[in-house]
C-alpha cells in the first residue's frame, strides 16, 4: 500500500538508522537497497546502543521482516558476527532473509580495497576498506565466477568459484601490488563456519518485498548519502553503489512509480569521512566543537569526521537528485551552545554564484561558500517533544534548512534515542 524511502542527503552517517528504526516500528518490511558492511547505522533504545553494519535497522522490531534486497554486497563474516552479537543480546534475527542474488564480498575483495587505498597513496579515497569497490567491481564486470548468495547454498560450487576468483584476483594480488596470494583453502576455511548462521536467511526476496508493497508498508533503507553516490556524488571520492532515491528502485525491483514518499535525512549540520572535496568544512575550533559534541567519529572505522557547517547548496540539490517529500533534521540538539550559526546558501565559484551543485564536481574544490548568519538559541533541545517548546531560533533554523530543501519537515530528532524526535 505505501513504500517510504529513507535516504541520506549529505555525505553520510546522517542519522539513517534512527529514522529508519522508528519507522520500523509500523512498517511490515525494511529494505536494504545498496551497499554493505561500509555502512554503519546506530540505533538506540532504553539506552542501549545498536551499530548495524549490514542488517536493516528494523531488526529490532521482530513482527517486520528485514531484507538485503539485491543491490546489497554482503560479507558472510560480517553478516555472521552480527547476526551473533544481536542473538547474543536477545534480538532472534528470525526477520531476516537476504537476497539470492546479492553478490559477495569474500576477503580477498577486502584485501584488494586495502591494496588499490595504498597504491593510491596521496591520492586514496579513504575508503572503509570492506571491500566495496572490488566486489561492485567484479559485479559490474559480469565474471561468471561472480559469487552470490546463492552460490553460498552448495558447498562445492563456493569452492570452485572461489578457486576460479583465486586465479584472477592473485595475479592482481602478487604481480600488480606485490602482495602474497591468497589460497582457496585459506579462502574457503575463513568463509565456512559462517554458512550455517547464514544459509538460513538465503532467500528469494521478490515476492515477500511485492506482498509488502501491496499488502503493508515498505520502508526503503538507504546507506551512505546523495554525494556519495558513484554518479551524483563527487567522484571519484565515493562508494561504488547507488545511494540516491533512484538507487531504491534498482535495488529492490520496486518501480518509481510505486514510491510514495521519499525522506531525505539533513544533519543540522555537515560531515564526511574520507577524502573529497567539502566546501563548508571548517578546520578551526567551530569545527572542534561539532565533532566533540556530536561525537562525529567513524561507526565502521572509527575514524573522526571531518565537520562543517550545513550546505544549503548541497541540500536543494539532494532534494531535487531525490525527489525528496520531506526531510528528517538531525542533531539538531549538536547545535545547543552556539551563538551563532552559519548556513551557506550558495557558492562563489570563479566569480559566479551558485546556487546548486555545479554539475561537474571537480568545481567544488574551488567554491567559497556564501554563508547566511542566524542566532543560535543556546539552550538545551534534547527533552523537547514538541514544536511549541522549542525556542525561536531553533525553529526559525529548522524553518530555513526547509525552505532551502523546498519541502516539508517529517521530524526533528534532537537526541540519540527514540524518544528524542520531534514529529511533525
Ligand atoms: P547513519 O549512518 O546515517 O545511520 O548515522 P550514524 O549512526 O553513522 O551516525 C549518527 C550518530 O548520531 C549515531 O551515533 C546516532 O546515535 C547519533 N544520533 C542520531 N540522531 C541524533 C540526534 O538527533 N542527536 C544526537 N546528539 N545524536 C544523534
Ligand atoms: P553510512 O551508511 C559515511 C565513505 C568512505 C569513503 C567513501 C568510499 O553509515 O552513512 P567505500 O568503503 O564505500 O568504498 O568508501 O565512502 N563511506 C561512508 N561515509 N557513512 C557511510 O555509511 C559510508 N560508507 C562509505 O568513508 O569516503
Ligand atoms: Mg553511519
Amino acid at each position: 500500500m505505501s513504500a517510504t524511502v529513507i535516504v541520506g542527503a549529505q555525505w553520510g552517517d546522517e542519522g539513517k538508522g534512527k529514522i529508519t528504526d522508528i519507522l520500523a516500528e509500523t512498517a511490515d518490511a525494511v529494505v536494504r537497497y545498496q551497499g554493505g558492511s561500509n555502512a554503519g547505522h546506530t540505533v538506540v533504545v532504553d539506552g542501549d546502543e545498536f551499530k548495524l553494519h549490514l542488517i536493516p535497522s528494523g531488526i529490532l522490531h521482530e513482527e517486520a521482516l528485514c531484507i538485503m534486497a539485491s543491490g546489497t554486497i554482503i560479507d558472510p563474516i560480517c553478516m555472521r558476527d552480527e547476526i551473533e552479537a544481536l542473538r547474543e543480546r536477545g534480538v532472534s534475527c528470525n526477520n531476516l532473509r537476504v537476497s539470492v542474488n546479492a553478490h559477495v564480498i569474500m576477503p580477498y575483495h577486502r584485501l584488494l580495497d586495502g591494496l588499490q587505498e595504498e597504491a593510491r597513496g596521496h591520492d586514496s579515497i579513504g575508503t572503509t576498506r570492506r571491500g566495496i569497490g572490488p566486489t561492485y567491481t567484479d559485479k559490474t564486470s559480469r565474471m561468471p565466477e561472480s559469487i552470490r548468495m546463492v552460490d553460498l547454498l552448495d558447498d562445492s560450487r563456493l569452492r570452485s568459484l572461489i578457486e576460479a576468483q583465486l586465479a584472477e584476483k592473485n595475479v592482481i594480488i602478487e604481480h600488480l601490488y606485490g602482495g602474497e596470494p591468497v589460497t582457496v583453502d585459506a579462502v574457503f576455511d575463513e568463509i565456512a563456519p559462517t554458512l550455517d548462521v547464514i544459509r538460513p536467511h538465503i532467500a528469494d526476496v521478490r515476492d515477500d518485498i511485492r506482498r509488502v508493497l501491496e499488502e503493508g508498508h515498505l520502508v526503503l533503507e538507504g546507506a551512505q548519502g546523495t554525494f556519495l553516490d558513484l554518479d551524483y556524488g563527487t567522484y571519484p571520492f565515493v562508494t561504488s553503489s547507488h545511494p540516491v532515491a533512484g538507487g531504491a528502485c534498482l535495488g529492490t525491483g520496486v518501480g518509481p512509480t510505486e514510491i510514495d514518499e521519499v525522506i531525505a535525512i539533513v544533519k543540522a549540520y555537515t560531515t564526511r569521512v574520507g577524502a573529497g572535496s567539502f566546501p563548508t568544512e571548517l578546520n578551526d575550533e567551530a569545527g572542534e566543537r561539532l565533532r566533540s559534541r556530536g561525537y562525529e567519529f567513524g561507526t565502521t572505522t572509527g575514524r573522526p569526521r571531518r565537520c562543517g557547517w550545513l550546505d544549503g547548496v548541497a541540500l536543494r540539490t539532494a532534494s531535487e537528485l531525490n525527489s525528496a517529500t520531506s526531510i528528517a533534521i538531525t542533531k539538531l540538539d549538536v547545535l545547543d551552545a552556539e551563538e551563532t550559526i552559519k548556513i551557506a546558501v550558495a557558492y562563489e565559484i570563479n566569480g559566479k554564484r551558485y546556487e546548486r551543485m555545479p554539475e561537474n564536481l571537480d568545481m567544488l574544490d574551488h567554491a567559497t561558500p556564501i554563508y547566511e548568519e542566524m542566532p543560535g538559541w543556546q539552550q538545551p533541545l534534547s527533552e523537547m517533544s514538541s514544536p511549541d517548546e522549542m525556542p525561536t531560533e531553533a525553529w526559525e533554523y529548522v524553518q530555513r534548512i526547509a525552505t532551502l530543501a523546498e519541502c516539508d519537515i517529517w521530524g526533528i530528532s534532537v537526541g540519540p534515542a527514540r524518544a528524542q524526535t520531534i514529529m511533525l
